[in-house]
C-alpha cells in the first residue's frame, strides 16, 4: 500500500516517525511537498503529477500540511477516491479557536466562558472579566498567550491590540496546574498524557517547562473527546482538555489537527504515527 503525506516540511522529527511506522506496517510512505505535485486535466481525466511529471500514485493520502490550505489538492484526491484526512474544512475549524468554540457551543460541548470581538472593545471587561486568558485566534504551543489578572493589564492589553485586530477571550479556568492531551484516531481515543506547568508557569507545554505522564481516562472524558473530535470533523487530533478544580467539570481548551507525536509517545509507548497508518489502511480497505 502507498501512502502519502502532505507535508511543507521534507523532514522533521515527525516526519522521520512516519518513515519508521511505515517500515514496520510494510507501508510505502512518500513525503509530498505541496508544491511540488501538480494537477493536470486532460480530455476530462485528472492527473496528480510530481514535479518530474510522474504520476503520484498513493492510495491515501495523511494531510500534514494544515496552514495553509490545498483545497485543489484535497478536490483532487477526492475525485481520484484517494481518502484525505484531516479534511481541509477540518483543519481550518481547528486552526481557528473562535471557530472551534462556535462548533463546541453549537454541539453544547463546555469550554470555559469565551469572548469573541473583530476589533478591541471597552466594554470587555464588563462582559468578561478577569482573570482571563488572551490566545491569538490561530497560535499554538501557547505563542503569544496571555493571562491577564488585574485590570491594569486588561486595559494593556486592549490598548496594545492595535486597529482591526481581532480579540479572542477565555475565562482562567482555576486548574491544579495541569492539563490532559488526548489523542483521538478515526473512531477512538488512542491516549492520553497528563501535562503539568513547571512551577509559577500557567501554561502546561513541555517547551514551557512542563512534565508530562500518561494517563488512563474515564469513560466519560473518553466519551467526550470522540464527541469533540466528530464534531469538529477531526480524524486525526490531539485535544486539550482542563479540569475546573472548583466543579470538577471538563473544558475543552483546543483541538490540534496537527498533533506533536514526539511527547506523547515518549510518555506513553504508543506510537501516534503508527496509529495514523492503521486508520489510513483501514480507509483504504473501506475504499476499495
Ligand atoms: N482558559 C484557560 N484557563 C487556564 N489555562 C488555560 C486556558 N487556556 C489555555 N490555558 C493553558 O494554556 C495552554 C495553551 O492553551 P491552548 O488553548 O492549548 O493553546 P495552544 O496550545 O494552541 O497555545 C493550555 O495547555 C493550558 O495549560
Ligand atoms: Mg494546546
Amino acid at each position: 500500500m502507498r501512502i502519502g503525506i502532505l507535508s511543507q516540511a521534507r523532514i522533521n522529527l515527525d516526519l522521520q516517525r512516519f518513515t519508521r511506522a511505515a517500515v514496520q506496517k510494510g507501508v510505502h510512505l512518500s513525503v509530498l511537498h505541496p508544491r511540488q505535485l501538480i494537477l493536470k486535466i486532460r480530455r476530462e481525466k485528472l492527473y496528480l503529477l510530481d514535479t518530474y511529471m510522474r504520476p503520484v500514485q498513493v492510495d491515501a493520502m495523511i494531510n500534514w500540511a494544515p496552514c495553509p490550505e490545498f483545497l485543489e489538492i484535497e478536490q483532487a484526491c477526492r475525485i481520484l477516491r484517494i481518502p484525505f484526512v484531516n479534511s481541509t474544512e477540518a483543519v481550518r475549524r481547528a486552526r481557528n479557536k473562535m471557530l472551534t468554540s462556535l462548533i463546541l457551543c453549537e454541539h453544547d460541548l463546555p469550554q470555559p466562558e469565551t469572548a469573541f470581538v473583530n476589533e478591541a472593545h471597552p466594554a470587555l471587561p464588563l462582559l468578561l472579566p478577569v482573570p482571563l486568558v488572551f490566545k491569538p485566534k490561530s497560535g499554538t504551543t501557547g505563542q503569544g498567550a496571555k493571562k491577564i489578572e488585574t485590570a491594569h493589564e486588561y486595559r494593556t492589553l486592549l490598548m496594545h491590540r492595535q486597529v482591526r485586530q481581532d480579540l479572542y477571550l477565555q475565562s482562567y479556568v482555576p486548574n491544579g496546574g495541569w492539563d490532559l492531551r488526548v489523542v483521538v484516531i478515526g473512531r477512538s481515543v488512542l491516549g492520553a498524557i497528563k501535562k503539568t506547568a513547571r512551577q509559577g508557569e500557567w501554561r502546561t507545554h513541555v517547551a514551557y517547562g512542563g512534565k508530562v505522564e500518561p494517563c488512563q481516562l474515564e469513560s466519560e472524558l473518553e466519551q467526550l473527546a470522540l464527541r469533540v473530535a466528530e464534531v469538529l470533523g477531526l480524524s486525526i487530533t490531539g485535544l486539550d482538555i482542563m479540569i475546573d478544580k472548583t466543579n470538577e467539570s471538563y473544558q475543552i481548551l483546543e483541538a490540534n489537527a496537527v498533533p506533536g507525536l514526539k511527547i506523547f509517545e515518549e510518555a506513553t509507548g504508543i506510537s501516534v504515527a503508527q496509529a495514523i497508518l492503521d486508520h489510513m489502511i483501514s480507509l483504504v480497505k473501506k475504499n476499495a
